[in-house]
């Protein structure tokens, strides 16, 4: 019998639980051995569940499970980043196993885990702690290694993808569409991670360590997130056959890397624009294979224990992989930078001037560029121009308006 500790019995804890009770027999007949969650660190015992696990299973104390020696694989699945480091670090010491979805701890500390357990020979798998349900780290450690990979885009947060959906197509506010994709279980314990982008941020460092082979400082990483997006916006961008989406974008030169994380625009009859709900889509660039896409559910119960439940198959099958990020480059990220494109800027004029004083100030800057005053907004839609560019019109403009909000058009 493989003994399992679960460390948290949130969405993804109760997902893994439940996956592993139902398919118990399966995974007797196809490992030889069932799998038994053995204790559950919970924070509050009295908690009421839907779940019905007994109560001699749940703790509240860690070292239950981190001091068991029968207890062989620790999984993860608390959040956070002081207590998840802890007991990370203390169970691969231990010489176990540990598989995690917690994108914040494997983005700040993946290279000491896998140091960890390299030296030990325990796994250390962290499959859902990017895309959810989909399979995109373990093609990127192993199928894709023959390639130099050189440019990773996604959408890669459920919970932006879902709110912007219903923005777009049901007129939702943000505050409902929020509140909607906490309640199905999309959203980080503080939704303002998916919302200001950290979330997508973590995850495009994870990709970026391991696919660029180079280690990508998810701190310098520039996010922009969709909090000061309002219904008008949603509308300009919909009569103008723009569907809008947070963007997750990593590009490598000679000599740097250039990464944000951003709201774009996007053609609506475009690939990324059939990505809808929390559905999430990451596209990879190699040199021999060519473009690649990967897509499912990036968020949720079932799409994210299913990516825990084939670490711990993949444990106990002996097929994982003692894995180092190969760290090949030392290529820094420029974080003054901000990628070249064309642009729709919505500049908001404070009570001091009017759309047609900031359009005259715009008039100033050596950019081709189209305006449309609209509801008292000057909107300018950009030819190609330099991110500098960009920097420079809205410092320009920055003393006359009261709200902005601008965003590349990818041509995607
Ligand atoms: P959640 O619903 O908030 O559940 C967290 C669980 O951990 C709860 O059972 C909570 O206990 C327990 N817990 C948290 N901190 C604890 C601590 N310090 N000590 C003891 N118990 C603690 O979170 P979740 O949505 O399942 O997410 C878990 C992790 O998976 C996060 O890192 C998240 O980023 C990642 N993830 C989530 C999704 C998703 O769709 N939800 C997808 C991919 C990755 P109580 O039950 O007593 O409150
Ligand atoms: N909060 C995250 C999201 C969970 O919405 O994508 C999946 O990582």
């Amino acid at each position: 019998m493989a003994n399992i500790g679960l460390l948290g019995l949130g969405t993804v804890g109760t997902g893994v639980y439940e996956i592993i009770k139902d398919r118990n027999e399966y995974f007797k007949k196809v490992l030889g051995e069932e799998l038994n969650v053995k204790k559950i660190l919970v924070r509050n015992l009295s908690k009421e569940r839907k779940l019905l696990v007994g109560e001699s299973v749940l703790t509240t104390d860690p070292e239950e499970i981190l001091n068991d020696d029968d207890i062989d694989i620790v999984v993860e699945v608390l959040g956070g980043i002081g207590d998840a480091y802890k007991y990370i670090k203390t169970a691969l010491n231990k010489n176990k196993h540990v598989i995690t979805a917690n994108k914040a701890v494997v983005a700040l500390y993946l290279e000491e885990f896998l140091d960890i357990s390299n030296r030990t020979g325990k796994g250390f798998l962290f499959e859902a702690s990017v895309g959810g349900g989909i399979p995109i780290i373990k093609p990127l450690k192993q199928s894709l290694n023959t390639n130099d990979i050189d440019e990773i885009t996604g959408i890669l947060n459920g919970t932006t993808n879902f709110i912007l959906t219903k923005m777009y197509e049901e007129g939702l506010d943000f505050d409902k569409a929020l509140k909607l994709a906490q309640d199905l279980g999309y959203a980080e314990a503080d939704p303002t991670d998916d919302i200001e982008g950290y979330d997508v941020a973590r995850k495009l460092s994870i990709l970026s360590s391991i696919g660029f082979k180079n280690n990508t400082n998810v701190s310098k990483i520039k996010c922009r997130g969709i909090s000061n997006l309002i219904t008008k916006d949603i509308d300009a961008f919909k009569s103008r056959n723009f569907a809008v989406k947070v963007l997750g974008k990593a590009k490598v030169s000679d000599t740097n890397i250039l990464a944000s994380v951003e709201p774009v625009l996007i053609n609506k009859d475009s690939q990324y624009a059939t990505v809808k709900d929390a559905y999430n889509v990451v596209s990879i660039k190699g040199n021999v294979v060519g473009d690649l896409k990967f897509y499912g559910k990036g968020a949720g119960k079932e799409p994210t224990a299913n990516a825990v439940v084939s670490d711990i198959i993949d444990i106990l099958n002996g097929s994982y992989k003692l894995d180092r990020i190969n760290i090949e480059k030392n290529l820094d990220l420029d974080e003054n930078k901000v990628f070249e494109g064309k642009y729709y800027i919505r500049l908001t004029p404070n009570d001091l001037y009017t759309p047609s004083d900031i359009n005259e100030k715009i008039s100033e800057i050596d950019i081709e560029y189209e305006t449309i005053i609209n509801d008292g907004d000057v909107i300018i839609l950009t030819e190609i121009i330099e991110g500098n560019q960009l920097i420079d019109l809205l410092d320009t403009t920055d003393n006359m308006i009261k709200d902005c909000f601008y965003l590349r058009i990818e041509e995607i």
